[in-house]
């Protein structure tokens, strides 16, 4: 098994990895493998609702790792994203890559197991976790807990290794994503719920 972690910090030795290689340490522990994929510093699209991917079956823009990342979803049993928070919000490209790779390939993030983490100085981390949230909880993901919120501080690269309680928090997160991964393959094939079809509101169609 294994979890793919999206790392949203442009920083080359970031906070964020930090606390994705912890959570990842201790899935490693526990069996299970991991990759984390890293957003970079090149430019990226934001989702200009052009609806393309459902023809094409992938986000028409190529150029940036949304396509990328939903191929190593693909391949994954579950999803871990880390996030800076930037204004008290994840940084504007991560969520920009998140709101399209989620838009043109909800099947794939469907019923896996998901947690979000945020990484901050001072403030705005809970924010930026709900923002995160919200994307996981319309695609059926189950959603990962820890021991406090998913939160790391520092400002400076690798200061975050210093938050003692936050890497604790990390590889709390670790165990249950762990725990959780081993229950829901205990019987392979997986039995998934079953989905009703879509029943949109009166109103919009
Ligand atoms: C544009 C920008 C906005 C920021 N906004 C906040 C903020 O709202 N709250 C906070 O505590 N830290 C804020 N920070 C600090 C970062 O969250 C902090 O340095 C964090 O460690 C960065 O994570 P990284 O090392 O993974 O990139 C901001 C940093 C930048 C560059």
């Amino acid at each position: 098994m294994k979890v793919l972690m999206i790392n949203g910090s442009p920083r080359a030795n970031s906070n964020t990895r930090l606390a994705l290689e912890e959570v990842g340490k201790t899935l490693k522990e526990n069996g299970i493998d991991y990759e984390i994929a890293n957003i970079g510093t090149k430019p990226v699209h934001g989702c200009i609702a052009c609806g393309r991917c459902g023809e094409l079956g992938r986000c028409v823009f190529d150029d940036d790792p949304c396509n990328r990342w939903a191929a190593l979803l693909a391949e994954s049993n579950a999803l871990v994203v880390g996030t800076p928070t930037y204004y008290g919000q994840p940084n504007g490209a991560l969520l920009a890559l998140m709101q399209r790779l989620l838009y043109s390939q909800s099947h794939l993030a469907m019923h896996k197991p998901a947690a979000g983490i945020a990484i901050c100085r001072r403030g705005g981390a809970t924010a930026a976790l709900q923002s995160l949230t919200m994307m996981f909880q319309l695609q059926h993901m189950p959603m990962v807990t820890s021991q406090y919120w998913n939160i790391v501080y520092g400002r400076a690269e690798g200061q975050a290794a210093l938050d003692s309680e936050g890497m604790q928090t990390m590889r709390a997160l670790g165990r249950n994503m762990a725990f959780l991964l081993k229950r829901i393959h205990l019987q392979e094939p997986v039995q998934y719920p079953e989905s009703e079809p879509w029943e949109p509101m009166h109103f919009i169609r």
